[in-house]
């Protein structure tokens, strides 16, 4: 039996190595349930990736995490020190890229030396007084990510942040934010589409389905990982049945329609 001190102690050290705690969340918008009883724990620098078809409720989950939106019912804990990076870069035109990077950042004093040194660190120093219109789609969201990290977040939530970017570009990306997350060690919630850039990424891959988490994988082999890597395969395989789409059927469709 442990004293009450000793619990006490117990629970300072697990509210630490906490970044976020979900406890029966629900969202509903106009008497549609679009999150239902969602529980979730994320320990400090966990990489959580989230997938799940269109409308399973990832982004309102995540405007949630990110303060934007309240949950209906639950409990959220979340660290103050967050920051969101959306599908879109979303700079103001009217800015040049290291305002951008700071904007609405309080330690004016600092807050060039800051910018230059995020820009630094996505690659993009050359362009820190450039305007946002001059960059590709690519180099505007290392712009976004740029301004994400300049506040040291302790969760970093990215919703799609790849998904509008060319094949290559998003490659990239995916070793640019590993670096960036090895470097600063902010938790992540990643939303994304991409089965691959989930395994690739991430310590844990969650399954939201029409509002319930309906699967939690571990992905615990080690990096950098390839896509043709074993491991890689069968995590592959058991994402797309936890998604609803099982490999066999194309396959049976095919033999089905040569009969
Ligand atoms: N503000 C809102 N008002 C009414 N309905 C909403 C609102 N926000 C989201 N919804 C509905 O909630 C459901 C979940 O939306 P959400 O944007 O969370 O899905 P998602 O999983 O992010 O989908 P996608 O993969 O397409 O981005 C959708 O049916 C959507 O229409
Ligand atoms: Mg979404």
């Amino acid at each position: 039996m442990s004293s009450p001190d000793i619990d006490a102690l117990k629970n300072v050290r697990d509210h630490r190595e906490i970044a976020l705690e979900l406890q029966g969340v629900s969202r509903r918008f106009g008497g549609r349930a679009v999150l239902k009883d969602v529980s979730l724990n994320i320990r400090r620098g966990q990489f959580v990736s989230m997938l799940g078809a269109s409308g399973a409720g990832k982004t309102t989950l995540l405007r949630i995490l990110a303060g934007l939106d309240k949950a209906d019912e639950g409990r959220v804990r979340v660290a103050n020190a967050r920051s969101v990076v959306f599908q879109e870069p979303r700079l103001v035109p009217a800015r040049r890229v290291w305002e951008n990077v700071v904007i609405g950042h309080d330690r004016l004093g600092a807050a060039k030396n800051d910018a230059l040194a995020a820009l630094d660190e996505v690659g993009l120093a050359s362009h820190a007084e450039g305007w946002p219109k001059t960059l590709s789609g690519g180099e505007a969201q290392r712009v976004a990510l740029a301004r994400a990290l300049v506040r040291e977040p302790r969760l970093l939530l990215l919703d799609e942040p790849f998904a509008a970017l060319d094949a290559l570009t998003r490659i990239r990306m995916y070793d640019l934010v590993a670096r960036l997350w090895r470097a600063h060690t902010p938790a992540v919630v990643l939303v994304t589409h991409d089965i691959d850039e989930a395994i690739l990424l991430s310590d844990r891959i969650v399954v939201l389905s029409q509002g319930e988490i309906s699967a939690d994988f571990t992905v615990d082999f080690p990096r950098p990982r390839s896509r043709a890597d074993g491991n890689a395969i069968a995590l592959r395989t058991q994402l797309l049945e936890a998604l609803g789409v099982t490999t066999e059927e194309p396959q049976r469709a095919a033999t089905a329609s040569a009969a």
